[in-house]
Formats: structure tokens, sequence, C-alpha cells
């Protein structure tokens, strides 16, 4: 079988280094990088750690508003899929690597695989949602994390070609385990007691009183929080003239490697994020999570007590890392850390 696999972003490097381990000792995988993260601490620094291979293509796309960047991965990709002539192309979560991916595949390659199909936030000013949607209903083989993701895909019309392998990041993350005792912390001086930060989404970067607030609330947390700063959030904290705010209260620090993250993640009192992957994180690391956002894509955390919502309003998140404590059971949400196993097993079954 020839996989032909999209991604560009942070997170689908965490989640094409299960499958890749998987899929190359049996069969041919061309990986295409799109370029959508191209800072080393964004891209390099995950294939290194996670001994990704070095990618086939890079189509180097770079930034840029959403048509313009998805239009230019498509076109550059397109001429790769039509030489190429993969069995199947597979595209991981919802960033406009996946839409492009799913877009070009959907009309030149025989079939389209999905992984982390099923996943919905209900918010369609996220482009994530309107990425997610999009490519759930081009493609042929859809990978959901969960029973519930299942279905939302039936709910929608979309029954044929779905299974249930579980979470790819879980696998990645259980790889790694054994290996952060010995893990540098990168340079961060990391307190004994701290909540750990992310902020990166469009609906909170870009809006100047809801990045107020958070920077407020993570600056009124009684322990120290250690913020590593995707560079989008470094520019917009200047650009809204929160720099000096966030500086002085908070330890930002750069994007940390996988390995490092990771250790903090499972270290951390607690975590605020309005990351989608950190979400899943801190609940197999048994670390209690303030979701800075309205919504997720990833409620059974919330269900099972692991995760609150608690939006971009200063108070809610100060209480919430206050009172944010461990409940007192873990169900499995997202399979047993075998899901790329499962998901080879599937590709060989319908697409050999
Ligand atoms: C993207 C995804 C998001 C995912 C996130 C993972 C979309 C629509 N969004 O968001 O779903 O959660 O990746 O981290 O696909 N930049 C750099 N260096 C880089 C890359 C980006 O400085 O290597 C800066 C640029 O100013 C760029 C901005 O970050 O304009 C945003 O990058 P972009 O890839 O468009 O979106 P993310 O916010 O990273
Ligand atoms: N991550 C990392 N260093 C960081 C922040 C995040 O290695 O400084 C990892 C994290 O462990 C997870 C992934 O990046 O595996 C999540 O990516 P991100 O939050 O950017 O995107 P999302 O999951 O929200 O799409």
């Amino acid at each position: 079988m020839n996989v032909l696999s999209v991604v560009g972003a942070r997170p689908q490097f965490v989640k094409a280094a299960a499958v890749s381990q998987r899929l190359r000792p049996r069969h041919d995988e061309t990986l295409v990088h799109t370029g959508q993260h191209y800072d080393p601490e964004l891209s390099r620094v995950f294939f290194e750690e996670l001994e990704l291979d070095e990618p086939d293509y890079n189509l180097e796309v770079g930034s840029g508003p959403h048509a313009r960047q998805t239009a230019e991965m498509m076109a550059r990709l397109e001429r790769i899929v039509t030489d190429e002539r993969p069995d199947v192309v597979l595209v991981y979560g919802d960033t406009n690597s996946t839409l492009a991916g799913a877009l070009v595949a959907a009309k030149t390659s025989p079939s389209l695989a999905h992984v982390e199909a099923g996943l919905r936030s209900g918010d369609m000013r996220m482009p994530e949602e309107v990425n997610r949607i999009l490519t759930d209903h081009c493609s042929d083989l859809l990978f959901a994390p969960s029973r519930d993701a299942a279905r939302t895909l039936e709910r929608e019309g979309i029954a044929d070609g779905v299974s249930v392998p579980g979470d790819v990041m879980y696998d990645t993350l259980l790889e790694v385990r054994d290996r952060l005792d010995a893990v540098d912390p990168d340079g961060i001086d990391v307190p004994d007691e701290y909540v750990l930060a992310t902020v990166h989404r469009a609906g909170n970067t870009d809006d100047p009183d809801r990045l107020s607030e958070i920077v407020d609330g993570l600056c009124r947390i009684p322990q120290p929080v250690v913020f590593p700063a995707h560079p989008r959030t470094v520019d917009a904290l200047h650009e809204h003239g929160l720099w000096a705010r966030a500086a002085e209260g908070i330890d930002v620090v750069d994007p940390a490697g996988y390995l490092t993250f990771v250790q903090l993640v499972s270290e951390a009192d607690c975590v605020a994020t309005d990351s989608g992957g950190v979400q899943k994180e801190a609940f197999y690391l048994d670390t209690p999570c303030v979701t800075l956002r309205e919504t997720t894509e990833w409620r059974e955390t919330v269900e099972a007590g692991w995760n609150v919502l608690v939006g971009a309003d200063a108070g809610r998140i100060v209480d919430a890392v206050y009172t944010a404590a461990d409940p007192p059971s873990k169900p499995d949400l997202y399979g047993n850390g075998n899901a790329a196993e499962r998901i080879v097993a599937e590709l060989e079954r319908e697409v050999e």
C-alpha cells in the first residue's frame, strides 16, 4: 500500500509520529509537510524528538490569510498527489493543512482517510470547526477517537467507513512516557508548584478584550504560571499592548519541545489552555485542566470532571484554577494507546 500523509502544524507531527511508526515497516509512506509551521520550535523539534522521517516534500507555504494559505497548499499538493498516485491520502486533525489535503485528495486520489474524525465544538466561528466538518464529509475512511465522535458522524449521515481506533496522540504520549524523567527543561526555570498555560486560538488572540481577560486571570493566579507562548500569541500581546503586563505577571517562555512540554503538563498543579491536544494530554497525565474557551470538541473530558470550560473571564479562570482537583476516577475515553496499529490494520483491510 502506498500512503501519502499530509502534515503541517505542530499537533499533526505528534499525531503522524504514531501512525508513521506503524505504517513504515509494512508499507510505503510519502510524507508531505505543507510548511504551515516552519519555526524550528514548532516543526523541526518534533521530527527530532519523535524520530519522524524527513518529509519527502515540503510545500513551504508559510503563513498567510486562510484562503491564500489553503489555496497555495492545494495547488502545490495537487501536483504531488497526481505524480505519486497514492492508494490513500491520510490527513490529521483540523488545520488548514488538513482541509487542503482533504479537498485535493477528494478529487485526485482513490481514497481519503481522516484521523480524528467526528469531533465537533459546535462553534462554526472556529476555522477548525469548518475544516473538520468539510474534511469528514469528503473522507472515505473516518477514524474517530471516541464512540461519541462516531455517533456525531452518524447524526450527520456518515456511517460508511467509520471506525473507532482511539486517539493517536495517546499512542505518542505512551511511547515517550518512560523518557520523561531524563528530559532537560529546555532552559525553563520550573518552579516546584506551578500552573502551565498555553493560548493560541484565533478567537482568543485576535480579540483584545478576551486576551486581556486571560492575561489578567493568569496574572492573578497565586502559583507561578509557566507560559510557553505560540508566536501568534506573542505578536498579539504586543499588538494589543498587553506584553508588559504579561511579562511581569507570567513566566512567558518560548514554545517548548514536545518532551519538555509533556513533562511540564505532567508535573503541573493544573493546566490552563485553549489547545485541543493539551486538554487531552492533561487528562492522560492526571493533571486537571481549565479550558479558556466556551466550547470544546473533547467534551468527554469535561463530562468526566477532568476539564472545566471557563471562557475568557479573569475571575472564572482564577476560581477554576483554585478549585481544580483530581476527580476520584478516570474512565478510558479515547482508547488504550493502540490507535495507530488499528488505523493501519483498517487501511490494509479497506484500501489494499
Ligand atoms: C494552526 C491551526 C490550529 C492549530 C495550531 C497548532 C489553522 C486554521 N489553525 O494555528 O488549528 O491548533 O496551528 O499550533 O490551521 N507563525 C510563526 N511561525 C510558524 C508558524 C506560524 O511565527 O512557524 C505565526 C505567524 O505569524 C502566523 C501565525 O503564527 O501568521 C498563525 O499561524 P497559523 O499556522 O496560520 O495558525 P496557528 O495559530 O498556528
Ligand atoms: N506542544 C508542545 N510545546 C508547546 C505547546 C504544545 O510540544 O509549547 C504540543 C503539545 O504537547 C501537543 C501539541 O503541541 O501535543 C498541541 O498543539 P497545539 O496546542 O499547538 O494545537 P491544538 O492541539 O490546539 O490543535
